[in-house]
């Protein structure tokens, strides 16, 4: 297993500049990126949102294998210039479209593209990492951006509250740990009902 890739090094240089934003020094490993985007198989939503995609590990993985119509929607929103600077340089494709902004932004960011609501909104934020305000305002827009059968779908290396603050907004919350990826990675799965 080859740890140390040109993507790994750019996340790593990207971390040590914003270590509260990025708050892991690894990236979500391939095969595990593969594995949350395979959620969406059966399914082929046609509006994605994904939040701080970084180097853009799971947004590969949903766009790799035919999981995406070629009408579907994916959009990038992601806070950090570096990250979003090698996403417009790497990733190619006619379906995503990429954002510097904040999460928070995720109504404006739907109606700038003419988009509805989402089907599905991927989410690699360290949500119990920032100020709590914070991340009760992204949750709030998450829940108003999801159609009312929508997933959201957030990862993170540390339990921590993440549950709790789930909670806040989505009545059903799941929640499952992949332990192939370095460190696990805490996987939770939210729907409004
Ligand atoms: C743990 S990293 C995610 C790693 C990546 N998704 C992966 O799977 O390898 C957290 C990411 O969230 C971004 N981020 C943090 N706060 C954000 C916000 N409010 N809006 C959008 N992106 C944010 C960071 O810049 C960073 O790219």
């Amino acid at each position: 297993m080859n740890l140390v890739t040109p993507e790994w090094l750019v996340f790593a240089k990207v971390f040590l500049r914003h270590p509260w934003d990025v708050s892991s020094i690894f990236r979500t490993r391939t095969a595990v990126a593969k594995r949350l985007a395979d959620r969406i198989r059966e399914w082929r939503p046609q509006v994605i949102v994904e939040y701080g995609p970084a180097t853009g590990s799971v947004s590969r993985a949903i766009l790799a294998g035919g999981k995406l119509a070629a009408s579907s929607s994916l959009l990038l929103i992601e806070k950090t210039p570096e990250f979003v600077e090698y996403l417009r340089r790497t990733l190619h494709d006619p379906r995503v479209s990429i954002f510097h902004r904040s999460a928070t932004d995720v109504l404006k960011v739907l109606a700038e593209c003419g988009l509805g609501k989402a089907d599905c909104i991927f989410s690699g934020i360290p949500l119990t990492l920032i100020p709590v305000d914070s991340a009760d305002a992204i949750l709030r827009n998450t829940r108003e951006a999801l159609n009312e059968d929508g997933l959201f779908v957030q990862y993170a290396f540390r339990r921590n509250n993440m549950e709790v603050l789930l909670r806040r907004h989505f009545q059903n919350v799941r929640s499952r740990t992949e332990i192939f990826n370095i460190p696990p990675l805490m996987v939770f799965e939210a729907r409004k009902n």
